[in-house]
């Protein structure tokens, strides 16, 4: 069995811990041959791989790990490049969230005005960057991306690269998936075959298949509007406020029954109820930096207080580990996997253009996604998909032509807009706000 080098970009996240875990567990599905971490900011990336190294050691015996921010040595002979980059970091995520909140306006890290084109148009150059450097160094690596907002990002990574050897992935219907399979009594979310169809954090669960081959949404639609959506189970979406988005989920199926959503269309479908629960001043930036981020820097101070005794506790993978190790290894071993990813729609979706980027069931194989393809969607759901997709679009339009006017359509198109003057207020609290990170925006002249 070939052994795979690995490359984690964004090797300082809180996430990281979890993937290698979940590299760790598997090692027998996905063999490593060296392990890199990379990240622009050394002292993140080296709190992860000392918290980590005991893990590393144990599973592995004389495995070369190295971390690094050097481009060259990050990505020369690596064979997959796992990238989950957080561009301008929490601290931007929080100005995404906070903006539009002070208008009364969804304040989300990946949805609404914020969460879709500030963060969208700043994640994309540097996205393009990692990958360019990526196939500069290794031509045939495969990158898996879940760098956020992964609508846009793959929107971009198609145009400039017309996603060859990209694959864009979210870890969210693989959450949902985990809670399912518990409520269905089912031992993993594996045990389940999804039928569904939509954009990334906007879709819609039309089937969920057991091994038998039986249909258990309806037995699951059941369970949910009887007993409300009981909490995933995955260390990531359990915490006290994803218990809120796991609330909020029943209520989306009592008023539309057909299908099981993505959760995230509750902030589109109710966005200023919602709004009436954020808090502008205390956003989920603020709990992640005071949750997660914390624990990680603990950790850290109890290795560094005794570097040779330290026993790292965090031993649970997470979901977003879970999943783009198995995706690897379908690629890696043409195992043809069958999962949710987001493909260029080229009629998988029989009534949505060709080139929208869509979420849909694919099977890995080791030449790429073969997307499944569905009968036409109605009109409500494709209302609302042409629509966010527009938005999604004209973000990345804005970035690539350097354009206010498109940016300002981004904003105003966008479901969670009441109106033009508030979309452009927000727009100006972006420019300002993202800085260096966005391109200069012109306003075309008539
Ligand atoms: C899910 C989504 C990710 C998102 C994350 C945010 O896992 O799929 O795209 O980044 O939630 O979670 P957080 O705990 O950081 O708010
Ligand atoms: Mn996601």
């Amino acid at each position: 069995m070939k052994k795979n080098t690995v490359v984690i970009v964004g090797a300082g996240s809180t996430h990281t811990p979890g993937i290698i875990q979940s590299l760790l567990q598997k090692k027998e599905e996905f063999p490593l041959k060296k392990l890199i971490l990379f990240d622009i900011d050394e002292e993140r990336m080296n709190m992860v791989k000392s918290i980590m190294t005991q893990f590393i050691e144990e599973a592995y015996e004389n495995l070369e790990v190295i971390s690094t921010s050097d481009y060259k040595e990050a990505f020369t002979d690596v064979d997959f490049v796992f990238a989950q980059i957080r561009q301008g970091g929490l601290k931007m995520r929080s100005c995404d969230e906070k903006i539009p909140l002070k208008y009364g306006v969804v304040g989300q890290e990946t949805c609404g005005p914020g969460g879709s084109i500030s963060y969208g148009i700043r994640s994309i150059p540097a996205v393009i960057e990692i990958i360019r450097q990526a196939k500069k160094y290794s031509p045939n690596c495969w990158i898996l991306n879940y760098s956020n907002p992964a609508a846009v990002v793959a929107e971009a990574t198609r145009r400039e690269f017309g996603n060859e050897r990209i694959l864009n992935i979210c870890d969210m219907p693989v959450a949902i998936l985990l809670s399912y399979s518990k409520m269905l009594g089912l031992k993993d979310w594996t045990e389940l075959d999804p039928e569904y169809f939509g954009l990334n954090h906007f879709g819609w669960f039309t089937a969920l298949y057991d091994k038998t081959g039986k249909d258990r949404l309806p037995e699951l639609r059941k369970l949910i509007l009887e007993n409300g959506m009981t909490a995933c189970s995955d260390k990531h979406h359990k915490d006290k406020d994803w218990q809120k988005t796991w609330k909020q989920y029943a209520e989306i199926i009592k008023d539309y029954p057909e299908y099981l959503p993505n959760s995230y269309l509750q902030y589109y479908l109710y966005s200023s109820d919602v709004v009436k629960k954020m808090d502008p001043s205390y956003t989920r930036a603020d709990m992640v930096i005071n949750g997660r981020e914390k624990e990680m820097i603990e950790e850290y101070q109890k290795y560094l207080a005794n570097p040779s005794e330290y026993k790292s506790p965090i031993q649970e993978f997470t979901v977003f580990g879970d999943f783009i190790v198995d995706a690897a290894a379908s690629i890696a071993y043409n195992k043809g996997y069958r999962y949710l990813v987001i493909v260029e729609n080229n009629g998988a979706i029989p009534n949505l253009p060709s080139d929208v980027m869509v979420e849909v069931p694919a099977y890995l194989r080791s030449w790429g996604p073969e997307a499944i393809s569905r009968k036409p969607i109605s009109t409500f759901y494709k209302g609302l998909i042409e629509n966010q997709a527009a938005s999604e679009k004209l973000a990345v339009d804005a970035y690539f032509e350097n354009s206010y006017d498109k940016a300002l359509q981004a904003i105003a198109i966008n479901k969670t807009i009441p109106s033009t003057n508030i979309a452009k207020a927000i727009l100006d609290d972006f420019i300002e706000a993202n800085g260096e990170y966005w391109p200069r925006l012109e306003k075309k002249s008539y």
